[in-house]
Order: structure tokens, then C-alpha cells, then sequence
């Protein structure tokens, strides 16, 4: 009987593992300055104690939960365990990536620059400036780069010790192309701001607001194109008004691999 009732329930609601839990973190939890892994953790697409965390559990919680070519997930867990404080990890725990300057960077979108405070925690004065910029119900690459841009701008201007690698750039990049794409569409390269804004704020995936799991695979040349587009966005931005003192190389490549 039991069996025949959960084939039944498959079969109405067919769900991915994780889509229909979430739990905010517990007192002993730990948690990124990404805003996508936390959210993966709340919904155990990773574990909810963000601690030690594997190549597998990585590439599978990217796969599962967002459709992220398993190849490309285990290039992302290789940046993550540069990060861990162990000399030879073979796992990493959340709260490794707010280390500061390995992939961790000033000019976030939604926390505040380490020279200011706690890297790893949402900050919404921060987030404020950020949505300010997304200028329409439908956020595209455009608005994207303008939100990063000016982020850098005010780092800049109020952070004594701002800096950005060549690494964090790219990073930040990567980071911008990756909320647009994998909480928006990938062929028109836009997203509703709604489900954005929930994802950065809730650490939750906007699935009560129609979000779904893309479709298709989202693979590595995906990256590229719309890397290559806020570059290019970027580019003219900065000729408006010069941005990165260590701009990130604009070459096709990325992520420096
Ligand atoms: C193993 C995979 C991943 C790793 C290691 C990773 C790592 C990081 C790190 C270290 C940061 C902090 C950068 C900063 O200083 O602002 C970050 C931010 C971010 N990540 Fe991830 N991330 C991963 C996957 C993803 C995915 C799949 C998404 C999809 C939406 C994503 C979206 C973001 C966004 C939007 C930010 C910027 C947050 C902000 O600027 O406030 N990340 N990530
Ligand atoms: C995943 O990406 C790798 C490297 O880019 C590629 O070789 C592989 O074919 C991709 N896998 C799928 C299923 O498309
Ligand atoms: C890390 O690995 C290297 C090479 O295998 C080894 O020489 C070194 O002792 C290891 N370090 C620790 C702390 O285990
Ligand atoms: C949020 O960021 C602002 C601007 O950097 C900073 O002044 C403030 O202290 C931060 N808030 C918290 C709670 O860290
Ligand atoms: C965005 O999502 C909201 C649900 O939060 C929906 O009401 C709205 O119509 C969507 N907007 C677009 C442009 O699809
Ligand atoms: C970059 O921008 C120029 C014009 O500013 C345009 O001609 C070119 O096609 C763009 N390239 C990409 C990859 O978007």
C-alpha cells in the first residue's frame, strides 16, 4: 500500500529531492557569502550544517537543484576548496569562501566589504543600492552590469582598502551572468526581479512564485557568452567612468582556469 501511494504522489507531483524542504539555518549551521549555496543548504541540496562538503555533494547539488553541468559543478567545488583552511581538504564548509580576497571580494551585491563588517551575512543597505539598479520587472544583463558597476564605484569611493583580483573579478562577473541565468532564462537572458529579490533575501528558491528548475543543462559555454556580454556592457560603463583599479581580464576565458 505504501509503495502504490507514493508512486501515486510521484506521479502528481513530481519533485527533485530538496525543492520541497527548507529550513533556515540552525545556531550551529554555517553559511557562504553566496546566496545560491545558502539556499541549497536550506533546502539540503547541500547539507544543512554547510560543513564539510563534498566534490560530489557539490556537483550533484548544483545538477539537481539548478541543472549545472556536473563537470562545470566540480570546476566550481575546486575553487571552493582553495578556500578551506586545511592544507589538504578534500571537502569545504560554507563559511570557508568569506575568507577574504581567495574568491571572497570587495564590491558584493548584497554584503558589505570586509573592511566594513561581516562578509558572510546579508546586508540590506548594501542589497538596497544593488536593486536599485534593476530598473524593470524584468531584470537583463544590461541592468546586471550596471548594478555591479556601481557597487565597484562605491567601494571605491568609501573603502580605504578596496581591492579586486583579476580572481574576484571574474568572480563577480560570473556571479552577476549566474543570478540572471539560472534564476531567469537562458535564451533571452533575462529573469524576473521578483524571483531574484526572494532568492537574495529569503535564501530560498522563488518556487511558490513560479520559479522551476531551468530546463536545460546549463554548461560552461553558457558562462562564456554572457560573461563575454557584462564584460563587453562593462567596458563602455567604464569609459563613462573608470571602475576596477585591477580590472578582471576581458579575454573569453574566465575564471582564470
Ligand atoms: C560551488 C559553486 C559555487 C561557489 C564555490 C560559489 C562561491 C561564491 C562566493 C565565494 C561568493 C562571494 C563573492 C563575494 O565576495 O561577493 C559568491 C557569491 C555569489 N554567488 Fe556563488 N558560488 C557557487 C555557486 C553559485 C551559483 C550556482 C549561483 C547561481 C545563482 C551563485 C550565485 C552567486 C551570486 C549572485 C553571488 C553574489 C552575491 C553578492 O555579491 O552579494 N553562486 N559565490
Ligand atoms: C559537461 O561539460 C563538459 C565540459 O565542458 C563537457 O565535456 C560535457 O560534455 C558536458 N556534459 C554534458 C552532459 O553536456
Ligand atoms: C599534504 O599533502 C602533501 C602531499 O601529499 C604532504 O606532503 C603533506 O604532508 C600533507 N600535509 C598535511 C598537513 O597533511
Ligand atoms: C551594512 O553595510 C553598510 C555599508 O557598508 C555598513 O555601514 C553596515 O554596518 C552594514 N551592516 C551590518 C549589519 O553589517
Ligand atoms: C514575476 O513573478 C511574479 C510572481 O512573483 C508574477 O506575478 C509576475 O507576473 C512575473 N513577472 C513577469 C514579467 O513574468
Ligand atoms: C561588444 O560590443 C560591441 C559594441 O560596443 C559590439 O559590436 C559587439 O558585438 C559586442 N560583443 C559581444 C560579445 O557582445
Amino acid at each position: 500500500m505504501r509503495t502504490s501511494l507514493a508512486a501515486v504522489m510521484a506521479a502528481i507531483a513530481p519533485v527533485y529531492a530538496g525543492f520541497e524542504e527548507w529550513h533556515p539555518p540552525g545556531p550551529y549551521d554555517v553559511r557562504a557569502p553566496c546566496p545560491m549555496l545558502n539556499t541549497l543548504a536550506n533546502h539540503k541540496f547541500l547539507p544543512h550544517t554547510g560543513k564539510d562538503i563534498t566534490r560530489e555533494a557539490t556537483a550533484n547539488a548544483l545538477f539537481d537543484a539548478l541543472n549545472i553541468n556536473k563537470t562545470l559543478g566540480g570546476f566550481l567545488f575546486d575553487f571552493a576548496l582553495r578556500t578551506s583552511p586545511s592544507p589538504n581538504a578534500t571537502t569545504f564548509s560554507l563559511n570557508d569562501l568569506g575568507n577574504h580576497n581567495i574568491l571572497e571580494h570587495d564590491a558584493s551585491l548584497s554584503r558589505t566589504d570586509a573592511y566594513f563588517g561581516n562578509v558572510l551575512a546579508f546586508n540590506q543597505t548594501i542589497f538596497d543600492e544593488t536593486k536599485s539598479y534593476w530598473t524593470d520587472s524584468t531584470v537583463n544583463i544590461e541592468m546586471a552590469a550596471k548594478a555591479r558597476h556601481a557597487r565597484i564605484q562605491t567601494s571605491m569611493a568609501t573603502n580605504p582598502t578596496y581591492e579586486l583580483s583579476d580572481l574576484g573579478s571574474s568572480f563577480s562577473f560570473g556571479e552577476s551572468v549566474a543570478y540572471v541565468i539560472l534564476i531567469g532564462d537562458k535564451d533571452s537572458g533575462t529573469a524576473n526581479r521578483s524571483w531574484i529579490e526572494w532568492l537574495f533575501e529569503h535564501e530560498q528558491l522563488p518556487l511558490h512564485l513560479g520559479w522551476k528548475r531551468p530546463p536545460t543543462l546549463f554548461q560552461e559555454d553558457d558562462l562564456s557568452v554572457y560573461m563575454n556580454q557584462i564584460q563587453n556592457i562593462t567596458k563602455a560603463l567604464e569609459e563613462v567612468s573608470p571602475a576596477a583599479r585591477r580590472p578582471g581580464r576581458r579575454s573569453s576565458s574566465h575564471f582564470g582556469w
